[in-house]
């Protein structure tokens, strides 16, 4: 069998991000777990605050068509983002909305969603670790009929969270996140 095709997706443009950091962590997880690993910034696919009437207008940005065929051509996605007043960014559910608007030849609006496996990671300075975004997110996108796996990492304290190199340094998390690795890969794994 080829090796699963594994795409992360960082929640945070910012210069030092904890999820970015997180994002490389897990990035290298997979490469254990033999995954082919692409690791992208939406800083790559700048969009605009979604408005039909530009829709309507212009229609769908090509940066929106972009990253739904970069993440048309991964068995399984990883979302790594920053909690933002309990809920997930706009930079994230604004790609998202966007993405689902999406239609190439043959397929219909949101498809791309269907058919892969999603995890969900997030790294915070406080306690609870992002885990109100990622509530909100699995709620997003179950709503586009998207299977998510269960495992996923909430990183708290993220601050303190790394060792050299970035490593996660306790244990609790380190395992969080092979648990989570390895079931995105047998999931996906499923879906080739
Ligand atoms: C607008 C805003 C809202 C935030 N709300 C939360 C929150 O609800 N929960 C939380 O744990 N952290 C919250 N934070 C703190 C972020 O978790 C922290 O800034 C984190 O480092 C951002 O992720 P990044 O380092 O990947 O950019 C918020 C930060 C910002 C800028």
């Amino acid at each position: 069998m080829s090796a699963v095709k594994i795409l992360i997706i960082p929640g945070s443009l910012r210069t030092g991000s904890l999820n970015v950091r997180l994002a490389g962590a897990i990035a290298r997880e997979f490469v254990k777990l033999d995954a082919d690993v692409t690791r992208i910034s939406l800083g790559d696919f700048p969009l605009p605050i979604y408005d039909g009437d530009l829709e309507a207008k212009s229609g769908v940005p090509a940066n929106a068509v972009n990253l739904k065929r970069m993440i048309g051509t991964h068995h399984g996605v990883v979302f790594v983002t920053p909690e933002y007043n309990s809920s997930l960014p706009a930079l994230v559910k604004n790609a998202v909305d966007w993405v689902t608007r999406v239609e190439d030849r043959g397929e219909t609006k949101g498809q791309v969603f269907r058919e892969r496996a999603f995890a969900l990671a997030s790294a915070s300075g406080g306690k609870l670790g992002g885990t109100r975004c990622l509530a909100a997110f699995r709620l997003i996108l179950s709503g586009c009929r998207a299977l998510v796996i269960p495992n996923q990492l909430t990183l708290s304290f993220a601050d303190d969270a790394y060792g050299d190199a970035d490593h996660l340094k306790h244990s609790a998390d380190a395992d969080a996140m092979h648990a989570m690795a390895k079931q995105l890969v047998d999931v996906a794994q499923h879906m080739m």
